[in-house]
């Protein structure tokens, strides 16, 4: 299936894959598209974040809304649309599984305070970097160039086959510089300068510092390795400074977002711990968040090379599936202790908003959680949204091909909007009646 991404604020699609024909992407080498060349004209927009209507990449929250190529993420503009929705301006909003930072950036840039976590450092270092970046490009660069001075010869050693035909000497001697020096934890510069290094890892030839790769998703890497010997295909030789700094002066074009109160607050952290650590006071307006699926998505996995770029991860990968949730009662105690944990931290009249997966029991241990967690609220469902995910799909038709649902939770006697209809959940989840 092709699914968009937004990549550095360009549209990109996921379909390109190994075997996909290779575009030298000229546009793109000078940090734009011929989208965003046809955009260029429009006039940088006087408006705040707040106000625009919508977040181009004329606009600063468009230069920065689309940070980080990840997986299942938010499309930005219906996070918008939910967080002004349900979320009063200077309120609250909470994302316990917040993956690229989608949510706490659309409440930041439209006056909400925020708090999101998650446990994939790559997705923290996104979702930390999109809404807090370090202010100052210069400063950025300049410690883009000492690292270029700090190589040392070890840092060419390809460590294994798939590194020596991912990227060229010159880039895999800066890569390794930047593993063991960027301080992406602790220092807003190293993390703004590793979020860089981040996006364009591995890309398209031309979009990027690697081999003709998918953005998105880290591939396979035997099955890479033979794509490209087959095709006779070697790395690229790319100027990394020269690269970082037109991506830099792309993203920096019109400023960082400003913000009225303080920057959201993002955790590297599972989200039971992270949530249940608030202050006691701590009350979300609004619970916005898109849990993993379960048996679905390998975060990790799916981000070996970012993984290993951070130092979180082996230089190959190895089919680690400890992010994948196949196991059932763990997958549903993480739902029903994060929504607990939620619950304690939301104001009475909260609105809660899941997007999940429809298929039946990624579904069901959501509602249950969900229930468990706020027994009084009203539930609503949009059941026909992606055209896939009916009644029939929530008992669990074979058939039914699997798309994702959006499930609300408002105070009793609140009005949902038309596309919801009413969900009776009767306590145990399995009685779900529509
Ligand atoms: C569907 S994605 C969320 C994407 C997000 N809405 C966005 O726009 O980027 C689910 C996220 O949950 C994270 N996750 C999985 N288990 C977690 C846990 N125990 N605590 C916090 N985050 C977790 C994954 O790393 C992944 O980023």
């Amino acid at each position: 299936m092709e699914a968009i991404l937004q990549t550095g604020g360009d549209l990109v699609t996921n379909n390109i894959g190994l075997g996909g024909a290779v575009i030298p992407n000229t546009a793109a080498k000078k940090g734009t598209n011929s989208k965003q060349k046809n955009k260029s004209k429009i006039a940088a927009s006087p408006e705040t974040p707040v106000t625009a209507k919508s977040w181009t990449p004329s606009t600063v929250a468009g230069r920065w809304c689309g940070l980080g190529p990840y997986y299942a993420m938010f499309p930005v503009g219906f996070a918008r649309e939910v967080v002004e929705s349900y979320c009063p301006p200077g309120g609250v909003v909470a994302d316990p599984f917040c993956g690229r930072g989608t949510v706490p950036f659309v409440a930041m840039a439209t006056e909400r305070q925020a708090v999101g976590c998650d446990i994939n450092p790559v997705a923290w270092v996104y979702a930390k970097v999109k809404t807090d970046p370090h202010p100052d490009k210069g400063d950025v660069l300049e410690r883009a160039k000492q690292i270029r001075e700090a190589i040392c010869s070890d840092d060419h050693i390809a460590e294994n086959e798939f590194q020596e035909y991912a990227w060229s000497s010159s880039v895999l001697g800066y890569l390794n510089a930047a593993r063991r020096l960027l301080d992406w934890r602790g220092s807003s510069i190293d993390r703004t300068l590793m979020a860089t290094l981040l996006v364009h890892l591995h890309a398209k030839l031309g979009d990027g510092f690697s081999n003709q790769m998918r953005q998105s998703k880290s591939m396979a890497p035997l099955y890479s390795v033979k794509w490209w010997k087959a095709r006779g295909m070697l790395p690229p030789v790319v100027d990394v400074i020269e690269f970082i700094s037109a991506r830099l002066a792309w993203r920096y074009a019109k400023g960082i977002v400003p913000v009225t109160g303080n920057r959201p607050q993002i955790e590297l952290e599972d989200g039971r711990t992270a949530i249940a650590a608030l202050a006691d006071d701590f009350a979300a307006n609004l619970i916005f968040t898109s849990p993993p699926y379960c048996g679905v998505t390998n975060y990790r996995y799916d981000n070996w090379i970012r993984l290993w770029l951070l130092g979180e991860g082996p230089a190959i990968a190895n089919g680690n599936t400890k992010q994948r949730y196949v196991n059932k009662i763990e997958y549903q105690k993480l739902l029903s202790e994060t929504f607990a944990a939620c619950s304690r931290k939301s104001s009475e009249d909260a609105t809660i908003y899941v997007r999940t997966d429809a298929r039946e029991f990624t579904l069901q241990a959501t509602i249950t959680a969900l229930h468990e967690a706020w027994p009084n609220k009203s539930f609503f469902v949009t059941p026909s949204k992606f055209g896939k995910a009916t009644q029939t799909a929530l008992y669990g038709d074979a058939g039914s091909k699997p798309g994702e649902m959006d499930l609300l939770l408002l105070p009793q006697g609140r009005k949902a909007p038309d596309k919801f209809m009413p969900l009776h959940v009767t306590g145990n989840a399995g009685l779900v009646k529509l």
